[in-house]
């Protein structure tokens, strides 16, 4: 490490109370303190035995959050062949410079994607401000021609998304690609790239108001150019201290962490496992982007969607390692959210709101090693346990309803307390509860009600 970047990290890192490293570290960090789950096999070795780091302030709101919603949309959208149309599909960049003309943005709101996100018992947005085709959705002020100026939108996106969402309470992100197809510096001049790269994102630090983080995405398509993070980043914590720095690592590389300044390991399209933090430097996050169907930006011709009912599990599933869970939507070519999504997001609120609200234990139940038999976990909430069971389903043909398990005895270890009652969130009833010969606690779950079927069902255990 240069002497330069050392004194970069030393002041920030110090000021919140953090190691420094020696050198850049790859590792994989989810779940507190009190995990037995091992470090995968590759890993690099403890840098801080036996310690469990404590997370920033940041860090720690983020994790609360729990559920945000990711958004692609560009001129891309007006294609309706996914964000990556223009690689894919060898449109040329004068062709695609056309949809500028038609880029009217009618049914954009930021505010209305915000009320969305409300509704669906999300707390944050990560829209995109420029994806990897180089458009930018806001005034770039003299930075490149590829912006929303040089269409008929007439007016700043990200200036409407951002003040949008603060006026509903919910925290605006934005996604940034590192990777750009149409700016020829991107090729043929890499440091004015990176000057290029570094000015626009000093714009959406400095006139958005408060941003609750940056998501970069690219770095992976130019595995050994000089991304110059330092700098990049040290501009974030200068104008927008409290902004979370999360940067993709991609498909495969699910849980890496690359620069010491990063706050969040993502995890694209693939569910995080519950992994041990003691030892490491930092405390990081965790969030897992996922499709709803195949594409990112609008496809039109992509049915493959899933139901609320898998998102339900994949949230609960991102909740069990302590990850968050960053849904996507692709609005369509003017900007409004397609009816099956809207639809879909509701959905998930709904069963948000059957079981505790947006306060909730989805949103403040602390990862542990507290694991029943197949999908069955449980989180600490308070004094508290929640236990997650799955596949209570009465229906007994899996031929039709997939893979159940029914009412009856369920096991969790980890749970060596004693407890004096247990009940169902979403109608309060009692259940019993034992304990097993192997020791673990046992549930005795009740079936659904008839007219109920929660996908995931929450018991709340007291003490
Ligand atoms: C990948 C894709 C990109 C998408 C991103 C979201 O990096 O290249 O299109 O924006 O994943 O995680």
């Amino acid at each position: 490490m240069d002497q330069s970047r050392r004194q970069f990290l030393s002041t920030s890192l110090a000021g919140a109370g953090l190691l420094l490293p020696s050198t850049t570290h790859d590792w994989q960090l989810i779940v507190p303190a009190d995990t037995s789950v091992a470090l995968p096999p590759g890993q690099e070795p403890q840098q801080n035995p036996g310690k469990v780091p404590t997370p920033s302030a940041r860090v720690a709101a983020f994790e609360k959050f729990a559920f945000g919603m990711f958004v692609h949309w560009g001129l891309y959208s007006q294609i309706g062949k996914g964000e990556w149309a223009m690689n894919m599909h060898g449109i040329k960049k004068e062709e695609y410079a056309k949809l500028m003309k038609t880029f009217t943005a009618a049914d954009f709101s930021g505010r209305e994607l915000a009320r969305l996100a409300k509704r669906a018992g999300m707390k944050y947005i990560t829209h995109t401000s420029r994806h990897h085709d180089g458009f930018s959705l806001y005034d770039t002020r003299g930075l490149s021609d590829w912006d929303i100026t040089h269409t008929p939108a007439g007016r700043d996106l990200i200036a409407d998304f951002s003040d949008g969402c603060r006026a509903e309470g919910i925290v605006p992100m934005l996604y940034c690609t590192t990777l750009d197809w149409t700016d020829e510096r991107f090729n043929n001049d890499w440091d004015a790239y990176q000057e290029y790269l570094r000015a626009s994102v000093k714009l959406l630090c400095t006139e958005y108001g408060p941003i609750g983080g940056f998501w970069f995405d690219g770095n992976w398509s130019r595995k050994d150019a000089d991304w110059q993070e330092d700098q990049l980043y040290g501009l974030i914590r200068k104008h927008q201290p409290d902004a979370l720095i999360i940067n993709n690592t991609g498909l495969g590389a699910g849980g890496k962490v690359g620069h010491p300044e990063i706050d969040s390991t993502t995890f694209e399209r693939g569910r995080p496992e519950p992994v041990d933090r003691s030892g490491h430097p930092k405390y990081v996050a965790g969030e897992m982007c996922h499709t709803l169907n195949f594409h990112w930006g609008i496809a039109n011709n992509d049915f493959n969607f899933l139901s609320p009912a898998h998102v339900i599990e994949e949230l609960c599933g991102c909740r069990r390692a302590g990850a968050n869970l960053l849904m996507n939507i692709g609005p369509n070519a003017t900007g409004a959210v397609p009816p099956y999504e809207t639809a879909l997001l509701e959905r998930v609120g709904d069963w948000i709101r059957l079981h505790g609200g947006t306060d909730g234990p989805i949103y403040n139940g602390i990862a542990t090693n507290i694991q029943g038999d197949e999908r069955d976990f449980g989180l600490r909430h308070g004094e508290h346990v929640d236990l997650y069971l799955h596949d209570l389903t009465p229906t007994a043909d899996t031929r039709a309803h997939g893979h159940s398990r029914g009412a009856g005895k369920r096991p969790f270890a980890g749970l060596p307390e004693k407890w004096k009652s247990a009940k169902w969130l979403d109608n309060g009833e009692e259940l019993k509860l034992e304990r097993g010969d192997d020791g673990r606690l046992i549930l005795n779950a009740t079936g659904y009600p008839y007219g109920t079927n929660t996908v995931v069902r929450v018991a709340r255990l007291e003490k």
